[in-house]
């Protein structure tokens, strides 16, 4: 369970981010929506640790550790000279000694053996072997998700995973990450552009308007409810 409290971030002078308090339980699927500018990334970047915040993050009652999380983004960051199993033993890089993580090409076998697990789990093994860059986008980003398991992480914080995928992928990603949310109980934060996949896909929904929470409900509310107008409008 990831627990962010009282996350407040300043660029410069200006507050982007005040006081956002959010949860996600192990073995669900929290989508975040709101409009450009609302705060979204901030928020994520503040919880991964990625941006200087106010505020605690725990994880199951203890302090975030740099493994604990593991990152997914719109832009799909695999080394595409290297194999598609090179890129997800990345993931294990932080917990091997310094010389095998400075020298990745020897990645030792039982750490290939897990990244071959991990790409089976997104239904890819059979492309292991093949350059990541031959890969479509849609697969790139189950590779990108192969990756975040093999990193072992209970939390996985995904910024738009989906915007640069056609719907049919967009589906298929979606339906990976709840599918691991519920299986591995992993705690998976997803934010997302499209209300329609976040009510068919999250277990949990909650609205970012002007750098605060403006809802945190359920998806099966009606539709009215679940989408204010404040979360359409642009944030100034
Ligand atoms: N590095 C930065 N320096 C200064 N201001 C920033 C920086 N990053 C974001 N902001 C500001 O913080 C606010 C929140 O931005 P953020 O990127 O978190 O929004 P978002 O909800 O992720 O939007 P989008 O849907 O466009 O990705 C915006 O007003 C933005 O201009
Ligand atoms: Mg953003």
């Amino acid at each position: 369970m990831l627990t962010a409290t009282g996350l407040t971030v300043h660029y410069g002078s200006r507050e982007v981010l005040h006081g956002v308090d959010v949860t996600v339980a192990s073995g669900e699927l929290l989508a975040v929506l709101g409009a450009n500018g609302s705060g979204k990334s901030t928020m994520l970047r503040a919880a991964a640790g990625l941006t200087p915040a106010e505020g605690t993050v725990t994880i199951d009652g203890r302090r975030r550790g740099p493994l604990d999380i593991a990152l997914v983004f719109q832009r799909i960051h695999l080394v595409g000279r290297r194999s598609v199993l090179d890129n997800v033993c990345t993931g294990a890089l932080g917990r091997l000694p310094l010389h095998r993580s400075l020298t990745p090409a020897l990645f030792p076998r039982s750490v290939r053996e897990e990244a071959m697990a991990c790409l089976e789990r997104v239904g890819l093994a059979d492309r292991a072997h093949d350059r990541a860059s031959g890969l479509s986008g849609g697969q790139q980003q189950r590779v990108a998700i192969a990756r975040a398991l093999c990193q072992r992480a209970p939390v996985v914080l995904a910024d738009e995973p989906v915007s640069a995928l056609d719907p049919a992928a967009a589906e298929q990603v979606l339906e990976l990450l709840a599918e691991l949310a519920h299986t591995e109980r992993l705690a998976v934060l997803a934010v997302l552009h499209q209300p329609d996949l976040a009510r068919r896909y999250a277990d949990r929904i909650v609205g970012l308007h002007d750098g605060a929470v403006v809802l945190d409900g359920d998806p099966a509310q009606p539709v009215d409810s679940l989408y204010p107008h404040a979360l359409l409008e642009t944030s100034s």
